[in-house]
């Protein structure tokens, strides 16, 4: 088992192995004083892990209750966020109780800013059972639900007390989900590790999943430690995402986020290269990688039609947006540009 400390307005601890699920009974009472927990789940994780976990749990002595929602991004919603709070009530979960989520970056924002909110705060510990989870979304506290003029436009900043990443369950995600995940690993090698970019080039998605996912959570703890509230440096994890959410949003959420950024990164690469922000052989090392992952490089979407959604990203200061461009493998700029100048940028990564 790898374990990772994080340093954040509440510090814990990432641990990641084979196998690791059962530590999860002695890391609640080492950490809490929880004589009741509840597991919050979704309708694809639970049937798969939902009755170990509760067995673990119980037969530690612990008190289990359990919420099980649909699966997908529509759960990502108010009246989900609503419903796990009045079963959170009903069920008498206490201040000094915890809150378990179980499942993929859904469960995961949705549990987090439930604990966020819950009686003012109370603990959770994140059991991420996706690729992207695992790297990206159970680290650094960010959490949130969807609102219908937005994706995470309402959430809190709330650290788990433990992420807890079994890359066992890993082997039940569909190939397709996998691959989702697999570019934002790719992310971590283009913005900050050449050695990383160069290991997943060469071993595609055989790639060892407890050393690259160990190495992409370091990389992202050492941005949150930096950056906890996203006021500046965090806001590299966007790499991609800018053209990425507007791939997503103009598919109206056909097109998975993964796919959506992989496209959002060839079309800045594409572009950034055009611009003289990267070589000829980056760019094509990048497009290559994507490829490599069975990951898409293009799209049908028009530039106005990605602009359209581009200009409504919650990132934007006035007309000004802040697009994370590739320089060299391993190092990216955050390159601040006019709104107006953005239709011929993104009409050059075409
Ligand atoms: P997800 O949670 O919807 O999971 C994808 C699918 O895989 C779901 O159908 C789920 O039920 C299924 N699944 C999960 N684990 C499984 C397993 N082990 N076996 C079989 N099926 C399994 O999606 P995701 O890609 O994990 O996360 C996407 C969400 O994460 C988005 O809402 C995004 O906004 C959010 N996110 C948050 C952060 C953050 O910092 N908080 C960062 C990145 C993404
Ligand atoms: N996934 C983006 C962030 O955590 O900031």
């Amino acid at each position: 088992m790898i374990s990772i400390p994080v340093t954040a307005s509440r510090n814990y601890c990432v641990k990641i192995g084979s196998g690791i699920l059962p530590c999860l009974a002695s890391e609640i009472h080492q950490l809490t004083k929880a004589t009741r927990v509840a597991v919050i789940s979704d309708s694809h994780v639970w049937p798969l892990y939902g009755e170990s976990v509760q067995t673990i749990l119980s037969d530690s002595g612990l008190e289990v209750c359990s919420y099980v929602f649909p699966a997908g991004e529509n759960s990502k919603s108010g009246d989900t966020f609503l419903k796990i709070l009045n079963f959170l009530a009903e069920n008498r979960i206490s201040r000094s109780d915890c809150l378990i989520a179980l499942g993929g970056g859904v469960v995961g924002d949705l549990t987090g800013f439930a604990a966020a909110c819950y009686l003012r705060g109370v603990a959770y510990i994140q059991i991420p059972t996706t690729l992207l989870a695992a790297v990206d979304s159970s680290v650094g506290g960010k959490t949130g639900i969807d609102l219908p003029a937005g994706k995470n436009l309402a959430g809190a900043f709330h650290p788990p007390c433990l992420v807890l990443c079994d890359t066992d369950t890993l082997q039940t995600l569909p190939e397709d989900i996998f691959r989702d995940g697999c570019a934002e690993v790719i992310k971590y090698g283009i913005l900050y590790d050449k050695e990383l970019f160069n290991r997943l080039l060469g071993q595609g998605l055989s790639f060892d999943r407890e050393s690259v996912i160990a190495r992409c959570v370091e990389l992202k703890r050492d941005v949150v430690a930096l950056d906890e509230y996203d006021t500046g440096l965090r806001m590299k994890l966007n790499l991609g995402h800018t053209i990425g959410h507007s791939v997503e949003a103009a598919s109206h959420f056909q097109i998975s986020h993964g796919k959506a950024v992989a496209i959002g990164t060839a079309v800045i690469t594409r572009a950034g290269c055009k611009a003289g922000i990267c070589s000829q052989e980056t760019k094509d090392h990048i497009l290559r990688i994507l490829e490599v992952f069975g990951l898409p490089t293009r799209t049908d979407y028009s530039a106005q039609q990605l602009l359209t959604h581009a200009l409504s990203d919650k990132k934007r200061t006035g007309e000004t947006l802040r697009l994370i461009l590739p320089k060299d493998i391993g190092e990216c700029i955050i390159f601040p540009m006019e709104t107006s100048a953005l239709y011929a940028f993104i009409q050059e990564g075409l």
